[in-house]
């Protein structure tokens, strides 16, 4: 078999395993979506290491060809990119609940709490991904790298500068992605806090809305138990209120609703029996 040919046997099962762990990831993200629940997953890339670089990174780390395959981790990877950095761990969990099913966890590197001395974050997990083949199962290694859209942001720039200058990066260049990186963790620390905002800026919505549905069910008993001008007063003061928005006034509502509703509750209850 000749070298280009071997290459292509060796690389198509990775092929295969980066294309269904894309389908696999963006599912996720499909679900929550049409569920309309908040999806942890932004979106999702993969790719197969191109063989120059395979070459090129066994060669520096002194591997043997006839070891790629057991010792290069990251010939097949999937990057997951996410809104907030507390997203990542919902992902990691993810992946973990799926140890033992579809995949095989090898290990897991924390670079967030632990990043590195360039700036970079981002959390790895190795893990074993089966391959159905025309030749029958095999087994690779993949690395799913999982970080927001600002470490992404970061790694991208800080991997083309790395590439234009290799081992001799000028020391303030060095310096000024130091410096990006913390500009970075900074603001998906300030994006972290405004996700709560918006988290309870929801749950206040779906209270109030709540309360809303609660009063409109009270006038309608009032409505049905023949209780017009009373129905009307309470509509008139919900309109009202709704206009101002003010959740105090709606709750207060709703109580001086419930007191006077037992009685007609009773009569509506006698004319449906
Ligand atoms: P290689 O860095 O690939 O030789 O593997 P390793 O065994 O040292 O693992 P490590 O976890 O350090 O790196 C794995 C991958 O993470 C790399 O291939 C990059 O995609 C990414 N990575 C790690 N460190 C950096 C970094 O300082 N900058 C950028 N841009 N990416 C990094
Ligand atoms: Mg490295």
């Amino acid at each position: 078999m000749n070298k280009i040919r071997q290459w292509k046997k060796l690389l198509l099962p990775y092929e295969q395993a980066v294309g269904e762990l894309k389908v696999k990831f963006k599912a996720i993200r499909k679900e929550y979506r049409d569920m309309s629940e908040y999806s942890p997953i932004e979106f999702v890339t993969g790719r197969v290491k191109k063989i120059s670089s395979i070459i090129e990174k066994s060669q520096r780390n002194n591997m043997d060809e006839s070891l790629i395959e057991e010792e290069m981790e990251d010939i097949a990877g999937i990057r997951i990119m996410c809104q907030f950095q507390d997203d990542i761990y919902s992902v990691v969990q993810i992946i973990r609940n799926r140890d033992g099913k579809d995949l095989k966890i090898v290990y897991e590197k924390d670079y967030i709490r632990n990043e590195k001395t360039s700036g970079y974050k981002s959390y790895h997990i190795i893990i074993k991904y089966p391959v159905q083949t025309a030749y029958g199962e095999k087994e690779i290694l993949a690395e799913i790298q999982i970080r927001t859209l600002a470490m992404n942001f970061w790694a991208t720039i800080e991997h083309s500068l790395n590439y234009k200058y290799k081992q001799n990066m000028p020391e303030n260049i060095r310096e000024r992605l130091k410096a990006s990186a913390e500009a970075a963790a900074k603001l998906d620390l300030e994006m972290c806090e405004i996700r709560n905002e918006i988290i309870k800026a929801q749950l206040m919505f779906e209270e109030k809305s709540n309360v809303i549905r609660d009063i409109v069910d009270s006038i309608r008993v009032l409505h049905s138990s023949g209780d017009q001008e009373a129905a009307l007063n309470f509509q008139e003061e919900l309109d009202d209120i709704c206009n101002s928005g003010n959740q105090e006034a709606l709750d207060n509502l709703l109580l001086r609703i419930k007191e006077v509703l037992p009685q007609y509750q009773l009569f509506s209850k006698m004319k449906l029996d």
